[in-house]
């Protein structure tokens, strides 16, 4: 398999490895690189054009690795740079592109600048971070009342008196992107991963690194101190001359949590980053209308700047959507996880099934994270002691449940992971969901996604356009003879006109597709 050339980024189907989780391959409980490159053939097998790895640097792991404390190395926990490096090699080799993860708000309190700047106030390093007085009379309050991004508060006291700075936790301090030095930095981490021949960057809280320097209060109709300041743009505009200097087919992917569209496109200007998470479509309930709305909001802002829509399920931090599928709300909020609201598994995997269809048949890239593929659900039964997660505690939402180690083989927990004691605790029903399992069975989830991928690299999608059927249902084509439709309403409904049916999220019900159900069809053209 050779690697597709330029703009690959368009429309990839970008599977993203937490390494933590992925395959322990040296019994320790927690994930590696040994244990990814022993199973990459899973990935190959699956037809993914690129890997998203998530953070694998060295990391006191305050936030499981997105506290770095090295961007040139790997953590021990994961293995080494030159296993990274054989990594990127053989994924190169069986036609797979490898995504790092950038982190560029904030570094670990661990990091060489972070300690030179608590240990003299006068280090230059002081000015890489937001350090200020406190406010009242003896400064013992802190700078602002702003709200963390996990909860709680964003300052915390030093020894000598003034605060810092972290929108996160206090392992997590804030860079200051107007100093010059911290701009260039960033880019020779993107130089370093690039010259070792990485095909992407995914950029960690995109939106944030920028501060108004007077630090205002979080007003409801004043601009906001920290979210989105124009001045973040001039940032990617560097970032992207780098990346284009490597020949045009590196790409830069944002997580930008963004309610307003038009902002959240200006970050995908044809100067700017290549793509974006799209947490829209991932929030979006299970639902036709608001569904149908989602996509056209999505497809219109993105056209606006030529830029490629991306299709996002799921991610190491949000509710698996099996489970999200499967409640009542089906939409994804950090509030309404671990609440006991009842969940229909049944009911989430069938939706789950057809949402495969559906996100991997829209204009655009496509993203699996892993387990996705086998079915997984969220775990809501880790016991809260066993939690690790650092925004459990801040904001009574924990994200373990979610990065539970994958299920590979066998009928018993660790299903194949490690060999010694997972980091976190996999659920005994997964013994139907391990890949083993489900390998060859053509009713399983990983079968459903092997196929559908197939088909998608096959198929020359083209032109979007909606079908207009049963307000329930959500149908479009891509081009002359190819349609997707997905069945949201609670009753059967009656097939377009088709010459075959090419796939289906489960069975028919003769020519009628059932609720909760997708199906790709071979139209008559
Ligand atoms: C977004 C990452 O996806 C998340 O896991 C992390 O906790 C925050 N950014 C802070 O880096």
């Amino acid at each position: 398999m050779s690697l597709k050339d330029s703009q690959w980024w368009r429309d990839a189907v970008i599977y993203q490895v937490y390494p933590r989780s992925y395959a322990d391959a040296n019994g320790d409980g927690v994930g590696d690189i040994a244990g990814i490159r022993a199973r990459l053939g899973h990935l190959r097998d699956l037809g993914v054009d690129a890997i998203w790895m998530s953070p694998w640097y060295p990391s006191p792991m305050a936030d499981a690795g997105y506290d770095v404390a090295d961007f040139r190395d790997i953590d021990p926990v994961f293995g080494s740079l030159t296993e990274a490096e054989a990594l990127i090699e053989e994924a190169h080799a069986a036609g797979i592109r490898m995504i790092v993860d950038i982190v560029p708000n904030h570094i670990s309190s661990e990091h060489p600048w972070f300690k030179a700047a608590l240990a003299d106030p006068d280090a230059k390093e002081r000015d890489y971070f937001w350090f200020r007085p406190g406010r009242g009379e003896n400064g013992d309050e802190m700078p602002t009342d702003w709200r963390g991004e996990f909860g709680g508060t964003t300052w915390t006291r030093t020894p000598d008196g003034s605060w810092y700075l972290h929108l996160f936790t206090p392992e997590q301090p804030d860079l200051n992107w107007d100093h010059p030095d911290v701009r260039a930095e960033f880019e020779s981490i993107l130089r370093f991963w690039f010259d070792r021949g990485v095909d992407g960057i995914r950029i960690d809280s995109a939106a944030l690194l920028l501060k108004d320097p007077a630090l205002p209060e979080v007003l409801e109709d004043s601009p906001h101190p920290f979210h989105d300041l124009d001045g973040v743009h001039e940032v990617y505009r560097s970032w992207r001359r780098i990346a284009d200097s490597y020949g045009g087919d590196r790409a830069l992917i944002g997580e930008v949590w963004m309610p307003e569209v038009e902002r959240f496109a200006n970050y995908l200007r044809p100067d700017e980053l290549h793509a974006a998470f799209n947490f829209d479509f991932l929030g979006c309930a299970w639902d036709p209308r608001l569904m149908r709305e989602c996509v056209d909001r999505t497809l219109h802002a993105h056209a606006a700047v030529g830029a490629p829509a991306t299709w996002v399920l799921s991610n190491h931090d949000v509710t698996r959507h099996v489970t999200r599928y499967g409640r009542e709300d089906t939409t994804f909020s950090f509030d309404n996880n671990l609440d006991g609201t009842p969940v229909d598994l049944e009911v989430g995997t069938r939706r789950a099934r057809a949402a495969a269809l559906l996100s991997l048949s829209l204009p655009g890239a496509t993203y699996i994270y892993q387990g996705e593929e086998l079915g997984l659900w969220e775990n809501e039964n880790i016991p809260p002691e066993e939690f690790q997660d650092p925004m459990w505690g801040r904001r009574g939402h924990s994200r373990d449940g979610c990065r539970v180690p994958l299920p590979w083989t066998g009928d018993e927990a660790p299903f194949g992971f490690t060999t010694a004691t997972p980091w976190l605790p996999q659920p005994a029903e997964w013994k139907d969901r391990t890949a083993q399992a489900q390998t060859g069975d053509p009713n399983s989830m990983l079968e459903l996604y092997r196929s559908a991928i197939a088909r998608r690299r096959e198929e020359s999608f083209s032109d979007f356009a909606w079908l207009d059927l049963d307000p329930a249902v959500l149908a479009f084509c891509r081009g002359q003879d190819f349609a997707c439709v997905v069945n949201m309403s609670g009753a059967p409904v009656a097939l377009p006109a088709h010459q075959s049916v090419l796939l289906a999220s489960g069975p028919l019900d003769g020519d009628r597709l059932p609720p909760d159900t997708a199906v790709w069809l071979r139209m008559t053209s």
